[in-house]
């Protein structure tokens, strides 16, 4: 007998097939009917919803929070069952238990606690804590530069290079789907495209991919993009450029120019993917952002402070409001947030990208989604963390019709799936794992705002992870049935 059914859901399963009424049946954590279903144990009336496979969040920041935060409410809520972490060059592991973890991990993981020093490790200690959904890793350059280098603001020695060749290796053979780097960050913002390609090269060979945030994303996009083509090229490797964006109101619009370029590089064969969040605002670590000794003004004044541990009556606050009640120089209030005690551990958010850049972007046939959310539940984070995927369905599919549910399912799912080798994931098909999503079309919605961030997505019915069910009409069921994914080669087994 079956473990559960759905029955009499639209199910739209992620190939990008329309929608087709039938029932969906589970037993031992995968799908093993699509059809006429029997008698199950537990059954569930999908009539009137939507089923498709559970959403794959391209660009998360989660390693810590499978730590702190195994209940990873803020991605289950609306309908993400699997995260790639490890983004932007900053990555749980390689750890060294001896040294402060904020610095490896650009204080943006939240949550590290020793215990391992390595992918495998990182595994067993996550799935110790029973997560609640399921978690692909890359290994991150600016945690092995800072690791490996004793001044990371030199050129590595060629000990160096070979010391950090060696931990990229050893991630992806213990089943990192690939390499990622953060080339505005400390200390990847050193290095020169030389040192990337060579250790980009290791994931090419065993290929997997080079993910990057890359080198620039405003005045000179275009020759980060050029950049980050060529380390694709002379490293034989899948490229994949995140967070696709213009930053900065004098270069709102070249996200077109940036496509048309992968569009040129994938008529010649290379290999390269895109996400984008859908928000006009960026987050991130305050202090990566600003020059002390030159404070820039009007990036000032497009900030608004997410968490600040030295202040945190300013939390939900622009900049420049804070400044005029204080009747102090917005450059001066900077400088005052970052040199305060941990006041390199302010998140803020900038309102840098334009609306029709994001929109030009989620009309691009293969663009995927990443939340970039930074699970620091303290004050007010960037609502995407919560919001993101209710937001791709509601908003842009169903507002403003950018693209058809079948459409943006396929990006979110069985696309993802496939770029970041996740074998049986990403698409309702026999054999399948059971990931799976259902939700109501005509209601689904973020209601996540700057102001209330940590508010739960409207509309998601169930979500099911492995088979199990982990969310229900607003509840957090506990199965705790995450797991830990292999690049192209299924779960983790210990
Ligand atoms: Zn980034
Ligand atoms: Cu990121």
């Amino acid at each position: 007998m079956l473990d559960l059914v759905i029955r009499g859901a639209e199910v739209i399963d992620g190939s990008g097939s329309p929608g087709l009424i039938t029932d969906v049946g589970i037993e031992g954590g995968q799908i093993t009917v699509i059809g006429d279903a029997g008698p199950a144990r537990q059954e569930i009336d999908g009539t009137g919803l939507v089923l498709t496979p559970g959403l794959i969040d391209t660009h998360a920041h989660d390693d810590g929070a499978f730590l702190r935060h195994p209940d990873m409410t803020f991605k289950l809520s609306q309908g993400v069952t699997t995260v790639v972490s490890g983004n932007c060059g900053f990555s749980a592991i390689p750890f060294d238990p001896e040294s402060d973890p904020r610095k490896a991990s650009g204080g943006i993981l939240s949550g590290l606690k020793g215990g391992f020093t390595d992918l495998s490790g990182y595994f067993d200690a996550v799935l110790a804590s029973a997560p609640a959904i399921n978690n692909m890793m890359l290994v991150g350059h600016n945690t092995i530069r800072s690791m490996v280098m004793d001044d990371p603001k030199q050129a590595p020695s060629q000990q160096d290079l070979m010391a950090m060749g060696s931990h990229v290796e050893r991630a992806l053979e213990q089943g990192a789907c690939g390499f990622s780097t953060g080339l505005i960050y400390h200390p990847g913002k050193y290095s020169q495209t030389e040192e990337i390609i060579a250790l980009a090269q290791l994931a090419g060979s065993a290929g997997a991919l080079y993910t990057t945030h890359m080198r620039n994303e405003g005045d000179h996009l275009l020759e980060a993009v050029d950049e980050a083509l060529r380390i694709g090229r002379e490293s034989d490797v899948h490229l994949h450029i995140s967070h696709h964006k213009s930053a900065g109101k004098p270069n709102w619009g070249k996200v077109k120019a940036s496509l048309a370029r992968v569009d040129v590089a994938l008529s010649q064969g290379q290999r390269v993917t895109l996400d984008v969040y859908p928000y006009t605002a960026g987050s991130g670590r305050m202090i990566e952002y600003f020059d002390l000794q030159r404070v820039n003004e009007d990036f000032a004044s497009v900030i608004r402070i997410a968490s600040c541990p030295a202040y945190r009556e300013y939390e939900g606050q622009m900049l420049k409001d804070i400044a005029r009640v204080q009747a102090v120089d917005i450059t001066d209030l900077v400088r005052d947030i970052l040199t305060a005690p941990r006041g390199a551990d302010t998140i803020c958010i900038q309102f840098i990208i334009d609306e029709q850049d994001v929109e030009h972007n989620l009309r691009w046939r293969d663009m995927m989604v990443g939340s970039d959310g930074i699970p620091n539940l303290r004050g007010k984070p960037h609502p995407r963390l919560y919001g993101t995927f209710a937001k791709i369905l509601g908003h842009y599919v169903r507002e403003r019709g950018l693209m058809s549910l079948t459409e943006a399912i396929r990006r979110m799912t069985s696309l993802p799936a496939a770029t970041f080798g996740m074998n049986q994931r990403g698409m309702v098909r026999a054999g399948f794992q059971a990931d799976l999503l259902l939700f109501d079309p005509a209601t689904v919605q973020d209601t996540a705002t700057y102001d209330e961030p940590q508010r739960l997505a409207a509309g998601i019915r169930t979500v099911m992870v492995n088979g199990k069910i982990a969310w229900q009409d607003g509840q957090h069921q506990m199965a705790g049935s995450g797991h830990m994914l292999k690049y192209r080669s299924g779960s983790y087994a210990g």
